[in-house]
C-alpha cells in the first residue's frame, strides 16, 4: 500500500516538472482536418465503400457527374504570402518558444524549425499530386459501383467528357480518366475543346446581373467581416497568439494566413503533418471555417436569389439527357456524361437543388446557433474533388434516379427518403429548371 502510494506522488511529481515530459501536444489530438472549408482534400471526404450498387428490377442506364477538380495549389497571391509572410512568423515563434513563451510542445517547433515553403508562384493553381490521385480513385470507385455503365474499355461515344479552360480541370479529367481506363488508354480519350466561358459549366461568368450584385458586391462580404471584427473571432485570434507566444494578438490576415497553408498543405501531403496546424484547437478552427461558410453562403449559396437562380444550365442539361433515353431506348447517346469543374459551379448547383439549406441564415452573430449540425458546411459540401452524380435506373417502363454527393445517396427535395426517386417526381421538381432556364432574363439588368 505504501509502495503504491510512493509511485502516485512519484507520478505526479514527474507530471508536474516542467520541460518536455510535461508539454502536451495540443494538435495530436485534434480533429482539425474536418473544418477546412474548400481546401478539405477529398480523402477526409469519400466513401470508400465502392461495392456494386443494386436495385432489384432496375438496372443503371446513364450516369451524369459534375465534378469539382482536385486538390490544388494556392492561388499566386497566398502562394507569395507564403514565402514572404510565413518565415518571418516562423522565426517570431521560435524566438518566443526559446524565451519560454508560448504552449507549443518540443514535436511541434521541432516541426516548424525546418519548414520552409515548397511551392512556387508557377504552380499557381495547378492540380497537385494529392489532386490527380484524389481523381484516379474516385473515377475507380464509381466504376465498381456502376460497371455497366462507366465500363472499363474506352469508345468515344461511350463517354463524354468536358472540362473548362483551365489546367485543374483538365488534369482532373484526364485523371479521372486514368481511374477508369488505365494509364495507356487513357491516353486516347478525346475532349473537347474548352470554352472559356462554358454556359452549363461556368454559367455564371455569363451572368453579368450575377457579378455585380453578388461577385463584385462589397456588401456579399459584410457579414464575413463582421464576423471577422466580432467576439468569437477576438477570442480565437487571442488563443492562437497565445499559443504561439505573442503577447499581442495577430492580426486576422496573419490567422488566416496560418489557417489557409494548414489547410493545404494537409489537402496536398497525406503523409506529412502541415506544422502551421499546431496553432489551432479544434474550437479556434470552428471559427476559421465559418467565417469560410459565411463568404461561401453569401456569394456561392443561398444569400442573394440570382446566385442559385442561374444556375439551372447544368440540371436541365441533366434532365434533358435522361428524357432522351425514354425517347428514344438504346440510342447513341453516351452512358456517361462527365463534367469537370469548379467550386462555384458545385455551391450553385447544390443551392439550386435546395440541398443544404439550414432554416436560419447565415449571419455574422449566429455562430453559436449554427455550430453545431449545420448543414451548410463546405467542409463536408465542396471539398476537393466534391462531386454530385445523377444515376438514371430503368425499371421496367419506369425510370427512376439515385442522386449521389459526395458518394453518399441524398434525398432530393420532393423525393422519397432512402430510395430511387421516380423521374417524374424530379421532373415535377424542378420543372421550371428545364422550361424556364432564361439566362438572358435572370441575369439581364434592368
Ligand atoms: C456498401 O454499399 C452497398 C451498396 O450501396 C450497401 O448495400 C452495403 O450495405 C454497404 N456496406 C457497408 C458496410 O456499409
Ligand atoms: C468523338 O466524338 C465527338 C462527338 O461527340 C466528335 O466530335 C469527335 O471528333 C470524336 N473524336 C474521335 C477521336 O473520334
Ligand atoms: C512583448 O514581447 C516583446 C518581445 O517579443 C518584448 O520586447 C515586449 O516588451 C513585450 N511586451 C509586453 C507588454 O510584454
Ligand atoms: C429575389 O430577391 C429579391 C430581393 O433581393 C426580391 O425582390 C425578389 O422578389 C426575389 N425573387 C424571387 C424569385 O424570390
Amino acid at each position: 500500500m505504501k509502495q503504491i502510494h510512493q509511485l502516485v506522488l512519484l507520478l505526479i511529481l514527474f507530471a508536474s516538472l516542467p520541460g518536455p515530459l510535461s508539454e502536451k501536444c495540443l494538435s495530436r489530438s485534434q480533429k482539425l482536418h474536418y473544418y477546412l472549408a474548400t481546401k478539405t482534400p477529398y480523402r477526409h471526404t469519400s466513401n470508400n465503400n465502392d461495392s456494386f450498387v443494386h436495385y432489384p428490377g432496375c438496372n443503371p442506364v446513364r450516369i451524369w457527374m459534375m465534378i469539382r477538380h482536385g486538390t490544388r495549389y494556392p492561388s499566386a497571391k497566398v502562394i507569395r504570402m507564403m514565402q514572404e509572410r510565413l518565415p518571418q512568423l516562423r522565426d517570431a515563434i521560435l524566438q518566443n518558444h526559446k524565451a519560454k513563451r508560448g504552449t507549443l510542445c518540443y514535436e511541434e517547433t521541432a516541426e516548424l524549425q525546418t519548414w520552409s515553403p515548397h511551392v512556387e508562384e508557377a504552380d499557381e493553381k495547378r492540380l497537385a499530386h494529392e489532386g490527380e490521385d484524389e481523381m484516379i480513385e474516385l473515377a475507380e470507385r464509381f466504376q465498381n459501383r456502376f460497371p455497366a455503365i462507366l465500363p472499363d474499355i474506352y469508345t468515344n461515344s461511350t463517354f463524354k467528357f468536358r472540362y473548362t479552360a483551365t489546367q485543374r480541370t483538365s488534369e482532373s479529367a484526364r485523371h479521372f480518366a486514368v481511374g477508369l481506363f488505365g494509364r495507356r488508354v487513357s491516353r486516347y480519350v478525346w475532349f473537347p475543346e474548352a470554352i472559356y466561358k462554358d454556359p452549363i459549366l461556368r454559367f455564371y461568368k455569363l451572368c453579368h446581373r450575377w457579378r455585380l450584385e453578388v461577385d463584385k458586391n462589397p456588401e456579399s462580404l459584410s457579414e464575413r467581416i463582421k464576423f471577422e471584427e466580432g467576439p468569437e473571432m477576438l477570442a480565437a485570434l487571442k488563443d492562437v497568439s497565445s499559443r504561439l507566444g505573442f503577447n499581442q494578438t495577430i492580426s486576422i490576415d496573419d490567422a488566416v494566413l496560418l489557417y489557409l497553408t494548414c489547410s493545404f498543405e494537409t489537402a496536398w501531403d497525406h503523409r506529412a503533418r502541415s506544422p502551421w496546424c499546431a496553432a489551432f484547437s479544434e474550437n479556434n478552427i470552428k471559427v476559421f471555417e465559418y467565417a469560410e461558410d459565411l463568404e461561401y453562403y453569401w456569394i456561392d449559396g443561398y444569400g442573394y436569389n440570382i446566385t442559385y437562380r442561374q444556375a439551372c444550365p447544368p440540371i436541365k442539361d441533366m434532365m434533358q439527357y435522361f428524357q432522351n433515353e425514354d425517347v428514344t431506348q438504346g440510342n447513341e447517346d453516351p452512358k456517361a456524361v462527365l463534367y469537370f469543374s469548379h467550386s462555384g459551379t458545385m455551391l450553385k448547383m447544390l443551392s439550386h437543388l435546395g440541398l443544404y439549406r439550414d432554416k436560419q441564415r447565415l449571419l455574422h452573430n449566429n455562430f453559436a446557433a449554427l455550430l453545431r449540425d449545420r448543414k451548410w458546411r463546405v467542409s463536408h459540401i465542396d471539398s476537393f474533388g466534391a462531386n454530385l452524380a445523377f444515376i438514371l435506373f430503368r425499371c421496367g417502363k419506369q425510370q427512376k434516379v439515385l442522386t449521389l454527393h459526395q458518394e453518399r445517396p441524398i434525398t432530393l427535395p420532393g423525393c422519397p427518403e432512402s430510395e430511387l426517386c421516380p423521374i417524374n417526381i424530379l421532373n415535377k421538381q424542378y420543372r421550371d429548371s428545364y422550361l424556364d432556364c432564361n439566362l438572358e432574363q435572370i441575369c439581364n439588368t434592368v
